[in-house]
């Protein structure tokens, strides 16, 4: 669709790589005149120990979703998660400048998007994860003041603005977490979509807030954002949203 909008005549096909042939798959591709991919779970790790050079989103994640092929034949890989979650709240008219965020999870999902979010000047970044440790750990990578783990029992009242990144969500499961977290005002965003509400969302306006969005946007802004790499171009991904959405 973003080819269609800027005339530009690509084929973008999926490849499964086997779990252990990411490398050869990627050399395969290459050889046969492939200029640039996507890479998705579980192979974004990987993406980020094989290309050569990096975005500095990627160094931060130590995740790659976006390769290009130089004309040297050498890659260059980013991670365009980040950007395209920011890009996605700028499309709801959600600030996070200034505003007082949580996020929910501590994995792949959240190392990749943390850096783009601490750029767009939140006042803080509360982290809450089932696992303390690990969101311990994702913190003291960053180390930046407004980034903080806290502990479910000593989260504040009344977020500006709650992300889900726990995978409990694709298991169809809603967060165990204070309902105090949130009030109306509150703008909750979760990175799973899918066809009906999703469990977070469900949970977030049983308590009452109402302002809430899935990731089905943050998934088109961050293809935008590789398309952006790859042929310098900027799209529009309000139409592509919509689409997608009927
Ligand atoms: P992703 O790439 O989607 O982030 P991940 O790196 O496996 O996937 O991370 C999954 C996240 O969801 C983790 O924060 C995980 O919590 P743990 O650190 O405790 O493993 C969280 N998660 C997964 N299943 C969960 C569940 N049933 N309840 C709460 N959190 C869950």
């Amino acid at each position: 669709m973003f080819a269609d909008q800027t005339n530009i005549v690509l084929r973008y096909e999926k490849i499964e790589a086997p779990v252990h042939g990411f490398a050869d798959a990627v050399n395969e591709f290459v050889q046969e005149g492939g200029t640039g991919f996507n890479v998705t779970v579980p192979f974004k790790q990987a993406a980020f120990q094989l290309v050569t050079d990096h975005g500095q989103e990627a160094l931060q994640s130590a995740a790659v979703n976006t390769v290009s092929v130089r004309e040297d034949g050498l890659l260059y890989g980013d991670n365009t998660d980040g950007r395209g979650l920011c890009r996605d709240l700028e499309r709801l008219g959600w600030t996070v400048a200034d505003k007082r965020l949580l996020i929910i999870g501590a994995g792949g999902a959240v190392s990749g998007v943390t850096g783009s979010l601490l750029a767009s000047n939140p006042r803080s970044l509360h982290i809450t994860n089932r696992t303390h440790a690990n969101a311990e750990a994702l913190v003291n990578r960053f180390s930046d003041s407004r980034l903080k783990a806290v502990a479910p029992e000593q989260l504040d009242a009344g977020y500006d603005l709650i992300i889900n990144a726990s995978s409990a969500g694709l298991l169809g499961l809603g967060p165990d977490l204070p309902p105090h977290i949130l009030n109306p005002e509150s703008c909750c965003y979760d990175m799973v979509y899918g066809t009906s509400m999703t469990a977070f969302l469900a949970w977030a306006e049983e308590h009452g807030a109402l302002q809430g969005s899935d990731g089905l946007g943050m998934l088109v802004c961050q293809a935008a954002e590789a398309f952006f790499i790859w042929f310098g171009l900027r799209v529009e991904v309000a139409s592509v949203i919509r689409e997608f959405r009927q």
